[in-house]
């Protein structure tokens, strides 16, 4: 097939999504695609029509992914604004895009996985895999997922919303510790822990430069967890043990992190079945398809979801691809499968 990987864009998860792009394309490639990458926030400026008719073939023409683990900064980001007459989702991403069977959606975070970009592919007809523009929307908007959650009766950590505009002196009806994170965001870019009152409000204030929404959410003491669906297999769980600190940024994609993984877990048969079950659900109630996954902490007080993730991570140290490892199917499977799982 010939597969366009749409890779970047303007996200603060820029640079997860250029690392989890490289290695799909590859694995695409070992499958024995024709792929080509484009960044959605660059296009690839300045290919001839010669030189776009040959891009599925001559598989070095691809634009360069300046891969980095760095988190991207505000000023990075704004840095990135397109100049007059640029445009973030150009002619030549939809040109190639248009030239696919599918398009894979590398992207992660904001545009790429709020259901904009998806809208676009639906808009001009071209297949992609992921979640289509619902779905996307619905589960990349925390305070919204969340609420569907608690609607179906999945557990999920209690929280308060506070909207750019809102007073900031919030009264919460929970304890402290509370996690503080943008509604729309991933990869805890802009999350923090707040251990006491007085911490609350700049915590709010750096959140809410991330978005205009964010959440104070109730903190959920337990084991971590991470479960990926694909083509509605449930995979077996992850379990995410942080030594120093939290599973931040840092820890979820810096190579000499000392995250430590086990897959499958060591946790009771019923409690992993139904750690199992409920992602499945959790994806079918906010209308998630094709992959995803779903995070989770467990404590005396159950299962709790935590979120869903519509675009996860692919890159080295990515979660889903270490499930699916423990089930027995390798990288390039699993991109074929979920590529597959778009195509019938
Ligand atoms: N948002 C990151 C990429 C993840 O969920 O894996
Ligand atoms: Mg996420």
């Amino acid at each position: 097939m010939k597969i366009v990987v749409l890779a970047g864009g303007r996200s603060t998860e820029r640079n997860v999504s250029l690392s989890s792009s490289a290695r799909v394309a590859n694995a695409l490639r070992e499958k024995g695609h024709q792929v080509a990458v484009a960044d959605l926030f660059l296009g690839l400026p300045g290919l001839s029509e010669t030189e776009l008719a040959h891009l599925f073939t001559d598989q070095q023409q691809t634009v360069d992914l300046n891969i980095s683990d760095e988190i991207l900064t505000d000023d990075a980001i704004n840095a990135m604004r397109p100049g007059e007459g640029t445009q973030l989702f150009g002619p030549n991403v939809l040109k190639i895009a248009g030239m696919a069977d599918i398009v894979y959606v590398g992207l992660h975070g904001e545009d790429g996985e709020n259901g904009k970009v998806q809208a676009v592919l639906d808009l001009n007809n071209i297949a992609y895999t992921g979640s289509d523009t619902l779905g996307s929307g619905v589960a990349m908007d925390k305070s919204i997922s969340k609420q569907i959650m608690m609607f179906n009766g999945i557990q999920t950590a209690r929280f308060v919303a506070v909207r750019e505009g809102d007073d900031r002196d919030v009264d919460l009806p929970f304890d402290f510790p509370v996690v503080v994170k943008p509604s729309n965001g991933g990869s805890s870019v802009g999350t923090y822990i707040v251990r006491q009152e007085d911490q609350l409000r700049p915590a709010i204030d750096d959140a809410l430069q991330f978005d205009d929404e964010i959440l104070i959410e109730e903190f959920i003491k337990g084991r971590e967890f991470s479960l990926g669906v694909v083509n509605g297999v449930a995979m077996p769980a992850i379990e995410i043990t942080v030594n120093d600190g939290w599973y931040d940024f840092e820890h979820k994609f810096q190579s000499d992190s000392t995250t430590v993984f086990q897959t499958p877990p060591d946790i009771p048969a019923d409690v992993h079945a139904e750690m199992q079950a409920i992602a499945k659900r959790t994806m079918k109630v906010l209308k998630m398809s094709n992959y995803g996954r779903v995070d989770f902490f467990w404590n005396d007080d159950g299962l709790f979801v935590i979120e869903a993730n519509s675009l996860p991570g692919m890159t080295p140290l990515s979660l889903l691809p270490q499930e699916a490892e423990a089930a027995g199917i390798s990288y390039p499977d699993l991109c074929d499968s979920i590529v597959q799982g778009k195509v019938d």
